[in-house]
């Protein structure tokens, strides 16, 4: 079965309760069940995580390297100036694997400064806006791919 991380950024384990009208009412763990039940329908084996550290996300990235994952990624606030992220993100696409950034909003919708994502140049593709669907839809992809 196909492994897919999905690797969350910092604030998102306070989903629910962290600006519900900008992220939605769906706390960390009612979006990882969606997210696993769709992933149990697509026959793909998904680890749903969730950190406020760079380093522990980065580790995490050379893990699904290392052990041929795919990654729906979820950068939080390191989309817009993490270097050290990208640098490890990079290396997901070079390995041959797929790399999809989501986000539950539109960042290009919201202040400037989250209108640059340092992640995206070195993403397979970007999916923004749609909520916890944007995670949904992002799964789907890997299922077509
Ligand atoms: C976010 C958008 C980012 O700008 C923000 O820092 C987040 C969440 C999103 O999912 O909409 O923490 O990545």
């Amino acid at each position: 079965m196909q492994k897919v991380l999905v690797l969350n950024g910092p604030n998102l384990g306070r989903l629910g309760s962290r600006e519900p009208e900008i992220y939605g009412a769906l706390d960390f763990g009612q979006v990882t069940a969606k997210v696993e039940e769709l992933a149990k329908d697509l026959k793909l084996e998904v680890s749903v995580r969730q950190t406020d550290s760079e380093s522990e996300l980065i580790g995490w990235i050379h893990e699904a390297v290392d052990n041929k994952c795919h990654v729906i990624l979820n950068p939080a606030s390191f989309t817009h100036y993490s270097y050290a992220l990208r640098d490890a993100a990079v290396q997901i696409t070079k390995a041959g694997l797929s790399l999809i950034e989501v986000h539950l909003s539109n960042p290009h919708a919201r202040e400037e400064f989250r209108h640059t994502s340092v992640i995206s140049g070195v993403a397979t593709g970007v999916i923004a806006g749609f909520g916890v669907d944007s995670y949904l839809l992002a799964l789907s992809q890997l299922a077509n791919r």
